[in-house]
């Protein structure tokens, strides 16, 4: 996820704003920039890659004195990361950087273009600079220029101007997206995405609202919200920087568990209307031509194209099989041009994944990767790529990844069917209802989050875990089995719950722990009698379901919702914080778990 930095004061701006980037390396970025204003002249500087590149690009530069800075790190989400799509974009004589998503960039940049308007790059954001130009053209002040641009954008924004016509302003607009604003005794003026930046340089700090927007001088903080002048309400900032890049998170898995529902927004923003999907990076596939999907993946990525497998078939009428892409490297596939190769990978460098790619593209055939990081080996190897926009997961243990990786794949196999005419327009709308309700299921409760932590300290010994769940809760399963495995070293399996009888019933008594999930909107009645047959035996049952289930020793209660996923969602996050609260009971390393890897690059 991009960073924002800006500055208004005496320092050496360069490198202030560089060394507050350093502080938002941990989001993730592919490439980064900084524009400078200092007597009536605007420097600006854009670099693809890492921070060493900028400060390379930057090397005779200083920006000593009074003036002021604005500094960027790109997370590519429209167009691909190059330096042209890089921040600060500019117009005539202004500057801007913008963390988010512009969603009506495409009806701004027509109408703008049909004026004679010429764009640069391929961003969403290039639009905000170009628009608030226009006005200032059409004989507005530049106060009113920028409140009419923040008027037209949609969508989520964190945005940073600076302009010829107000040499000592920056201007700013929140919405969606995290922006602060800081200050001290020198009155210096500071803007950033997060604490870690200022910390040591503001004392005082106001977060932004959502809607708020204004500008900022050396004299002068001047917020706004629906027209009136809002109070700022500072309060001192704190000073423990991993603290502050945890957003006061204990663990950053902690943290990224409670970003799934802002980062799920950002995955289906731009592609999600009221009664359509639109994914235009999938515009040169023909999905009548295609008859058959393949998806390959390893881990956490292989649980969510198994939940695909199912999407597909019932939402987009397709055949989809799912395959580990560690076992399907060596089978000598038999494979299809008119199959579709799906690779799923979080990092896009797991080298089972990459390879199994290679050889659907030796087969020839066409190749999609839904992947978070652009620019990655599977997303430069595929024809086509879904960025999940998850921003960047320090956790080891895949949390945001994964819910950011079903997300997509059900806006793909929703798009396949709209293509396909699959799906009817009645369908299309109550899928569409139930995608749009995911951001608010996955809002953490916290009697639910306190709930789990207290039954946490039941789980800590016996000899194993069953997670058990049909449908598309036997992935979800699966993936319960894994986290729990992951960082608290735990035996634990998935498993379909029709299949215990056929075998590890056996296993069964009190000291073998059943996790199961127990929606209400899929085959209820026949867990139901899986959960009775486990009972009997005297398996200890933790059930999550939203129905009371009274011979379970234990019961986390889910809300009332209508449709499979809302369910799938809100179970997931109840498993994450299961496996994460074991963990700490444990004593473990819950981000750095011992003998694993973000990234798997070997075989
Ligand atoms: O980067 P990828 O999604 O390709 O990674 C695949 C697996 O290595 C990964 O999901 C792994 O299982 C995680 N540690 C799960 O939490």
């Amino acid at each position: 996820m991009c960073g924002i930095i800006g500055y208004i004061g005496e320092r050496e701006k360069k490198e202030f704003l560089i060394n507050g980037l350093k502080e938002l390396e941990y989001r993730g970025y592919d490439s980064a920039g900084i524009a400078t204003f200092k007597n009536g002249h605007i420097s600006s500087y854009r670099a693809l890659g890492k921070l060493e590149n900028l400060i390379h690009k930057t090397d005779l530069f200083s920006s000593d004195g009074f003036g002021l800075g604005i500094g960027h790190t790109r997370w590519a989400t429209h167009g691909k990361p190059t330096e042209i799509n890089a921040h600060p974009h500019c117009g005539e004589f202004s500057h801007i950087i913008h963390n988010g998503i512009i969603e009506n960039h495409r009806e701004i940049k027509k109408n703008l273009l049909s004026k004679g308007v010429k764009f640069l790059s391929q961003t969403d954001s290039e639009v905000i600079v170009h628009q608030f130009e226009k006005f200032i053209s059409e004989g507005m002040d530049a106060k009113k220029a920028f409140k009419n641009t923040i008027e037209i954008v949609q969508g989520a924004y964190a945005i940073l101007l600076i302009t010829k016509d107000e040499p000592d302003t920056i201007f700013f607009a929140k919405s969606r997206v995290p922006l602060m604003l800081g200050t001290n005794r020198k009155k210096e003026k500071f803007m950033s995405s997060s604490d870690a930046p200022l910390m040591g340089h503001a004392t005082e700090v106001v977060y932004l609202e959502d809607g708020e927007y204004g500008w900022i001088t050396k004299d002068e903080i001047s917020i706004f919200a629906d027209e009136q002048l809002v109070t700022p309400k500072f309060i001192t900032l704190k000073k423990n920087k991993i603290h502050a890049q945890k957003n006061g998170f204990r663990f950053f898995m902690e943290k990224e568990i409670y970003e799934q529902s802002n980062v799920i927004s950002e995955t289906f923003m731009g592609r999600v209307s009221n009664d359509s999907i639109e994914l235009e990076e999938l515009n040169n596939i023909d999905f009548n031509n295609i008859d058959s999907i393949k998806i390959c993946a390893c881990g956490t990525s292989y649980h969510a194209g198994l939940v695909a497998t199912y999407l597909f078939e019932r939402l987009s009428k397709i055949k989809c099989q799912v395959e580990i892409a560690s076992e399907f490297r060596y089978k000598e596939p038999l494979l299809d041009k008119k199959t579709l190769f799906l690779s799923i990978s979080q990092s896009g460098e797991t080298a089972d994944t990459l390879e199994a790619l290679k050889i659907a593209k030796i087969a020839g055939l066409t190749s999609l990767a839904i992947c978070n990081v652009d620019n990655s080996s599977i997303v430069r190897l595929s024809d086509v790529t879904l960025l999940t926009r998850a921003g960047i997961e320090r956790g080891v243990a895949s949390t945001k990844a994964f819910a950011t990786q079903v997300a997509t794949l059900w806006l793909l196999a929703l798009y396949i069917g709209k293509n396909r005419k699959t799906i009817s327009k009645e369908k299309m709308r109550t899928e569409i209802e139930a995608l749009l309700r995911i951001p608010s299921v996955l809002v953490v409760k916290n009697s639910t989050h306190e709930k789990i932590k207290r039954l946490s300290k039941r789980y800590l010994h016996g000899h194993g875990f069953f997670f058990i769940g049909r449908d598309i809760f036997f992935p979800l399963a699966l993936e319960g089995a894994l986290k729990l495995k992951e960082i608290s070293y735990l035996h634990a399996e998935g498993y379909p719950a029709g299949e215990m009888k056929h075998g590890p019933i056996a296993l069964v008594d009190s000291e073998l722990f059943t996790i199961a999930l127990m929606p209400q909107t899929i085959l209820y009645d026949k867990i139901k009698n899986n959960v009775e047959e486990l009972s009997a035996r005297d398996a200890t049952i933790l059930a999550i379901s939203p129905k009371k289930l009274n011979l379970a020793d234990d019961f986390i209660k889910t809300s009332n919702q209508s449709h499979p996923m809302s369910e799938f969602f809100e179970m997931m996050i109840i498993m994450q914080i299961l496996a994460l609260e074991i963990a700490v009971r444990l004593g473990n390393d819950i981000d750095m778990p011992r003998n694993l890897a973000k990234s798997v690059t070997v075989e």
